[in-house]
């Protein structure tokens, strides 16, 4: 890695770490190959100096592998925390340092791999849906704790509260859990009290935090009050179960095939938004969003009146609308609703 002065950067040369502008959101990140509207970008922005990877086809190469890292690591994680389900579901205790060491590789990856948000969308899921479905809301929940500045043992606590918020499911019966067809309302019931269920099994548990707690029994709250069991409110919901909410819901919708192959990133955001409305912490899903929407910017997409574009900024107030650049003119999707991005095309 070296640092260019930007006169000296030139396109095809790759980002050696993240670009934050003066509000301190990132708008360019690492790994990302610079091209003209990242070029205009930086020019807009007054950087003075980049960050490189020392030869671009190299860098291009590590972004690649560094992918193939990642589901690696995933791949494990899955594996592991399938045992450890498979265990306490038969009486053993869930101790709290063995899930530190359980989610360590992975959330050096969170801590150091600035494409993983991007990397969370690719993931290819490997096992039934609880196991992935835990990993995913553990790795999402992380992302979120930092990109709310949150210090680094928070984020590991929330690492490990987004992995065990369904533990409880490991004392519903096999008949309710893996029920193909709709739960009777009965059913239903019984499938609710797995968030009580799983702060049981913490509180019973080795070294849990009061946080890790509080994020596994709330993380059924909802922000208008409709939630279970509580019914709890607002800032009643600790910080913990507000964010485990949000990483739930991104896991669930895009761990679900039919809307990865039919929608683009920036749908599923509008979604999110839409469904969560009243819901999720406000605030915690816009940044979740527009954090996971920077990672698109110099992304080629197409609209659904068929012009390609470019992705050149994320509107901070409604990330899925950015601004886009298709040949010489710039469209602003937050100013045209009737446009949206349809597909990415690599
Ligand atoms: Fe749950
Ligand atoms: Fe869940």
């Amino acid at each position: 890695m070296r640092r260019l002065l930007l006169h000296e950067v030139e396109q095809g040369m790759v980002i050696g770490e993240d670009i934050y502008n003066n509000f301190d959101v990132m708008v360019v990140a690492s790994g990302s190959v610079i091209n003209e509207s990242i070029m205009d970008l930086l020019d807009k922005m007054d950087v003075f100096d980049v960050a490189i990877y020392e030869k671009s086809i190299e860098g291009k190469k590590k972004v690649l592998k560094v992918d193939n890292t990642v589901q690696a690591t995933y791949k494990d994680t899955v594996t592991s925390f399938k045992n450890l389900f498979n265990n306490v579901k038969f009486g053993k205790q869930v101790v709290a340092d063995e899930i530190s060491d359980l989610l360590t590789p992975m959330l050096e990856q969170v801590k150091n791999n600035q494409i993983l948000a991007k990397s969370l969308w690719q993931i290819e899921a490997c096992d039934e849906y609880t196991y992935d479905h835990s990993v995913t809301v553990s790795m999402s929940a992380a992302l979120l704790g930092k990109w709310l500045n949150l210090p680094q043992d928070t984020i590991n606590d929330l690492a490990t509260a987004g992995l065990l918020h369904d533990i409880g499911k490991c004392n519903i019966p096999d008949e309710i859990l893996k029920k193909p067809d709709r739960l009777t309302e009965e059913e239903f019931k019984v499938m609710k009290t797995h968030s009580t269920l799983g702060y049981l099994l913490l509180k019973n548990g080795k070294g849990f935090s009061d946080e890790i707690l509080y994020g596994v029994y709330q993380h059924h709250e909802k922000f208008d009050g409709n939630g279970y069991p509580n019914r709890l409110r607002e800032d009643e919901i600790h910080q913990f179960g507000r964010i485990i909410a949000v990483a739930d819901v991104y896991s669930a919708m895009t761990s679900n095939r039919v809307y990865r192959s039919k929608m683009s990133p920036f749908q599923v955001a509008r979604l999110i938004m839409e469904y969560s409305f009243g819901y999720l912490d406000p605030v915690a899903v816009n940044v979740f969003l527009s954090n996971i929407s920077n990672f698109y910017v110099g992304t080629t997409v197409k609209l659904n009146n068929g012009t390609i574009g470019e992705v050149v900024m994320v509107n901070k107030a409604e990330p899925y609308r950015p601004l886009v650049k298709v040949d010489d003119a710039f469209v602003d999707l937050a100013k045209d609703h009737s446009l949206e991005i349809t597909a990415l095309i690599d």
